[in-house]
C-alpha cells in the first residue's frame, strides 16, 4: 500500500503545478477548554514522516487550545485538481533548534513583526502596531533579530489521513488511512 504521506506530497506538488495560489495553506482546527471548536488558516512549513509543522505565537488562542487539548485536525483543499486532504493527530512543540533555524530564515520584517505581535489581542488601531514595529527596528537594526520566547512551531504527528479526490456526479473517491506504528490500514469511504 502507498504511504498516504507520500500521496500527500505528490498531491501538494500537483497543486503547485496546477498553479493553486498558496498550496501550503491549511485549516487548523482546535478545541478550547470549554470544548468549543475553533478553526483558522495557517501555512504548512513542511511535512514528513515525523508530522506536519507550522509556526505561530505561543501566547495565541490556538496555542492555549493546544495546551488544553493537544489533538488537532488539518484540512487542505486544492482546486484544480479537486482534492481535499484531512489529517488528525497529536500536536507537540518543535525543538528550540528547529524554531531558531526557521525563524532565522525568515525576512527581516517578518522577524520584527513576530517580536511585536501580541497575536489576537485587541489593537488600538494600526498606528499602534506601526509604532511598535518602528521601535523594534531601532532596537534590532538589520542583522540578528532574536526569536522571541513566544514564537515557535508545532508538529502535528499524523494518526489518520483522508485523501479525497473529486469525481464526476459527486461520486468522489475517499480513502481513509489509520496509522498503527509504522504501518497503515486503508479503508474506502462512501462519498
Ligand atoms: C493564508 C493564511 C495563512 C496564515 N498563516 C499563519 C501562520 O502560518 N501562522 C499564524 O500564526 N497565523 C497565520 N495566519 C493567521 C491565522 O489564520 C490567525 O488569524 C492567527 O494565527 C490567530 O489565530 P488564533 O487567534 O486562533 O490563535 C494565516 C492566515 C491566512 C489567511
Amino acid at each position: 500500500m502507498t504511504d498516504p504521506l507520500h500521496t500527500f506530497q505528490t498531491w501538494l506538488d500537483d497543486a503547485k503545478r496546477h498553479g493553486v495560489p498558496e498550496p501550503a495553506t491549511m485549516a487548523l482546527a482546535t478545541v478550547d477548554e470549554n470544548n468549543h471548536p475553533a478553526v483558522r488558516m495557517l501555512l504548512l512549513k513542511h511535512a514528513d514522516q515525523q508530522g506536519f509543522v507550522f509556526y505561530t505565537n505561543t501566547d495565541s488562542p490556538k496555542a492555549a487550545d493546544l495546551r488544553h487539548c493537544p489533538h488537532a485536525a488539518l484540512c487542505f483543499y486544492w482546486n484544480p485538481p479537486g482534492r481535499q486532504v484531512r489529517v488528525t493527530g497529536r500536536v507537540e512543540p518543535v525543538t528550540n533548534e528547529e524554531a531558531d533555524a526557521y525563524f532565522n530564515s525568515r525576512p527581516y520584517l517578518s522577524r520584527i513583526g513576530a517580536r511585536v505581535s501580541k497575536q489576537s489581542q485587541p489593537l488600538d488601531g494600526y498606528a499602534e502596531l506601526e509604532r511598535s514595529i518602528a521601535a523594534e527596528m531601532i532596537r534590532h537594526p538589520r542583522g540578528r533579530v532574536p526569536r522571541p520566547a513566544n514564537w515557535s512551531g508545532y508538529r502535528l504527528v499524523h494518526e489518520t489521513i483522508e485523501l479525497w479526490q473529486e469525481c464526476p456526479f459527486r461520486l468522489h473517491e475517499r480513502r481513509f488511512y489509520t496509522r498503527h506504528g509504522n504501518k497503515w490500514s486503508e479503508q474506502s469511504l462512501y462519498p
